[in-house]
């Protein structure tokens, strides 16, 4: 702006007086306009497929669906960065403080399971959730662009498990996700944890080996020692109570079931007592689809340090995922509006993940998609997973950013608590952290309707997202002191 010829009190004024103005305007960021959902069909919709959370066991990297690292996907390093401060805001060097709206958060979850509703994998719905999200992002302004990827979907019919020998009982029984499909009948052996020693060394012999849970031995470990093992199909018992429900990475050649310990230990009584024989038949089929991540940035330049601000965008079949994740994503689009505009010492790159639900698929694609230099430049990864319903915030994943995070919330006066060990591995932040990546979760987990149809919009509070985003905004500060 050229300046006439007034004196610089003056000046600094009318500058002064700018900046307030503007100041304004950021200091609530323009609201998002939550349009109806995008009908147009992107690349992703495939039939939908079972979408139970599933165990895979000893850290086992899951995957119900295979993610194939063919995409070029991942930051490109393309413009120079778009956002920056008005002269105004330049002129008096303190630019308002970044804004996040619990409120405007809270249209987003309504956009995204109230309107679109359930968005399970590879369905119709996760489609058009990544297309509203792509939509939203390009609407503030952001290089926003679906980046996809090849996966599978296992979809069971049916599974059954039936005794026929020395008594006709039929068995609760559930196939692993990835589990061959058919109809096999055969001898039981019991097979201990499934390690390579528990099988006898002549073989199984197309017998059905039965193996426990446990022992330090992943679900697909047990299955390729026992179909080594000349198994023609595999049951495994839990070692505790309640249904297992497990997954392989790679998809098994014979039917993998599991059972109750109860029953296992039924089969083990009968074993013991004389031969046992049993039939199992698995109803089921993987297909092969495409999934998708939504990549935004404001442009980015090749050799800036960067930070990812992700959450998953799809959800189980059981409900329509208003707190997993409707929460996290609406926490990072109003992120991304509070933003714009905004300059970092390095790129903001928002990332909203698919089929997190099966397996982390879309993190894990992801992450195996960055080159080593984008893995050098990344500075942290921000996961919002569950961020809407409960009494206390609480982080996870690399200890020294969740560390900094938690005492962020705790300056702010927003109650916290411990990571529960169960959450430690749950969300994508895993997939980062798995390759050695700093990332951190941000979530809340006593959601009592978590995974259920109850998971409903009505259900979360706008407070809570704020602190979500008011926690990040204020992590993201930090992260420019230091950077
Ligand atoms: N949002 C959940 C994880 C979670 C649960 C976070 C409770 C905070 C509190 C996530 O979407 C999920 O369900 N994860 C699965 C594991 C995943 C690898 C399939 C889970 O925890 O069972
Ligand atoms: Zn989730």
């Amino acid at each position: 702006m050229k300046l006439p010829n007034w004196s610089t009190k003056t000046a600094s004024i009318i500058l002064l007086a700018l900046f307030l103005a503007t100041a304004c305007e950021t200091a609530t960021p323009s609201p998002t306009s939550v349009s109806t959902v995008a009908s147009s069909s992107t690349a992703i919709a495939t039939p939908p497929s079972s979408n139970t959370p599933v165990s895979q066991e000893t850290g086992a990297l899951p995957a119900a669906t295979r993610a194939q690292p063919t995409s070029t996907s991942v930051p490109a390093s393309t413009t120079a960065p778009t956002a920056a401060p008005t002269a105004t805001a330049q002129a008096t060097a303190t630019p308002a403080p970044a804004r996040f709206s619990g409120t405007e958060a809270l249209k987003q979850v309504q956009a995204l399971a109230g309107r679109i509703g359930s968005r399970p994998s590879g369905s119709p719905a996760a489609a058009s959730a990544a297309a509203y999200i792509r939509d939203q992002f390009a609407a503030m302004g952001y290089d926003a662009r679906l980046e996809p990827y090849k996966a599978t979907s296992f979809v069971e019919r049916s599974s059954k498990l039936v005794l026929t020998k020395p008594q006709q009982i039929e068995l609760t029984a559930a196939a692993l996700v990835n589990s061959g499909a058919g109809s096999v009948s055969g001898q039981v052996a019991y097979s201990g944890l499934g390690r390579p020693a528990d099988f006898p060394a002549g073989g199984l012999q197309g017998k059905v080996a039965l193996v426990d849970r446990g022992g330090g031995l992943t679900f697909q470990a047990k299955m390729e020692n026992a179909v080594a093992g000349g198994a023609s199909a595999v049951i495994i018992a839990n070692d505790r109570q309640g249904e297992l429900r497990g997954s392989l990475p790679r998809a098994a050649t014979v039917p993998v079931v599991s059972v109750l310990q109860v029953d296992g230990q039924r089969l083990q009584e009968f074993i013991r007592q004389g031969p046992t024989a049993v039939t199992i038949t698995v109803d089921a089929t993987l297909t092969a689809r495409e999934g998708a991540n939504v990549v935004a940035t404001a442009g980015s330049a090749p050799n800036r340090k960067m930070v990812i601000i992700g959450a998953h965008y799809d959800s189980v079949a059981a409900g329509p995922g208003a707190n997993d994740n409707a929460s996290g994503v609406a926490s990072v689009l109003q992120l991304a509006a509070a933003t714009r505009g905004r300059t970092y010492p390095f790129d903001l790159v928002f990332v909203a993940f698919g089929d997190e639900e099966v397996g982390l698929v879309g993190s894990k694609q992801y992450v195996s998609a960055m080159s080593s230099q984008q893995r050098s430049q990344l500075v942290a990864m921000l996961n919002f997973d569950m961020v809407g319903v409960g009494d206390a915030m609480q982080f996870g994943g690399e200890q020294l950013l969740a560390g900094q995070a938690r005492q962020i919330a705790r300056d702010l006066g927003y109650k916290t608590e411990e990571m529960s060990a169960r959450d430690g591995r749950s969300s994508d932040h895993a997939s980062f952290v798995d390759a050695g990546l700093p990332a951190v979760f941000i979530y809340r987990s006593d959601d009592p309707n978590y995974h259920t149809a109850l998971d409903t919009p009505d259900r979360i509070v706008p407070a809570n997202l704020e602190a979500a985003g008011t926690i990040a905004l204020r992590v993201l500060d930090t992260l420019a002191r230091r950077n």
